[in-house]
């Protein structure tokens, strides 16, 4: 590791917060299940836009579903970096060289690249005004489907990587 990354992780762990959560069993436990709460927010309704887009409820429309659950997903993203943050303080040199952490940061990367890429394409467009969806937009769907599965899994992994 960077001797300059070594140091600001140090840092990092020194911190008010770090030393807050790393001593109050009560305060860890209840980050980390705000973190786990986000989670839920990001995949319940990442999920079920893609599925939608996969053809699973299409008696509802995606321009009706599409607004409210893109909302839901950016706040839960939102809390979800937060609460991870944290939880990454308490611990940050041990985390920083944990393979299934440094998989789950991947696959979040990729996740929110994917989302980005697929609402600003001319399929995308098309779903939300003629209700038909490409298979462009069914291919973006099911890579992000197995993307946040995997970014879930990986994170349930840190545990027992340490
Ligand atoms: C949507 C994105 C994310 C997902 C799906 C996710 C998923 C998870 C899961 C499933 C756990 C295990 C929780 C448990 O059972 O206790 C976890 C723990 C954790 N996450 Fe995340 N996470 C996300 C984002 C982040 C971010 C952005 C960070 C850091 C910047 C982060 C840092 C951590 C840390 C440090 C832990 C504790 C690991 C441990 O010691 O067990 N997470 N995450």
């Amino acid at each position: 590791m960077p001797p300059f990354l070594a140091e600001f992780l140090q840092t990092l762990a020194g911190s008010a917060p770090a030393a807050f959560f790393r001593n109050s069993t009560f305060a860890y436990a209840s980050l980390n299940a705000c973190h786990i709460f986000s989670i839920g927010l990001v995949v319940g309704s990442i999920a079920t836009l893609d599925l939608r887009l996969l053809g699973l409820f299409y008696r509802f429309p995606v321009s009706a579903l599409a607004p409210p659950l893109t909302r839901v997903a950016a706040a839960g993203l939102y809390f979800v970096i937060v609460t991870g943050f944290l939880l990454f303080c308490v611990r940050p040199l041990a985390y920083a060289v944990n393979a299934a952490f440094l998989a789950k940061i991947t696959l979040v990367t990729l996740g929110v690249i994917n989302a980005l890429a697929l609402r600003s394409s001319r399929g995308w467009a098309l779903a939300l005004e003629d209700e038909l969806v490409p298979d462009s937009v069914r291919a973006a769907a099911l890579r992000s489907l197995l993307i946040w599965a995997g970014a879930v899994f990986a994170g349930r992994w840190i545990g027992f990587l340490q």
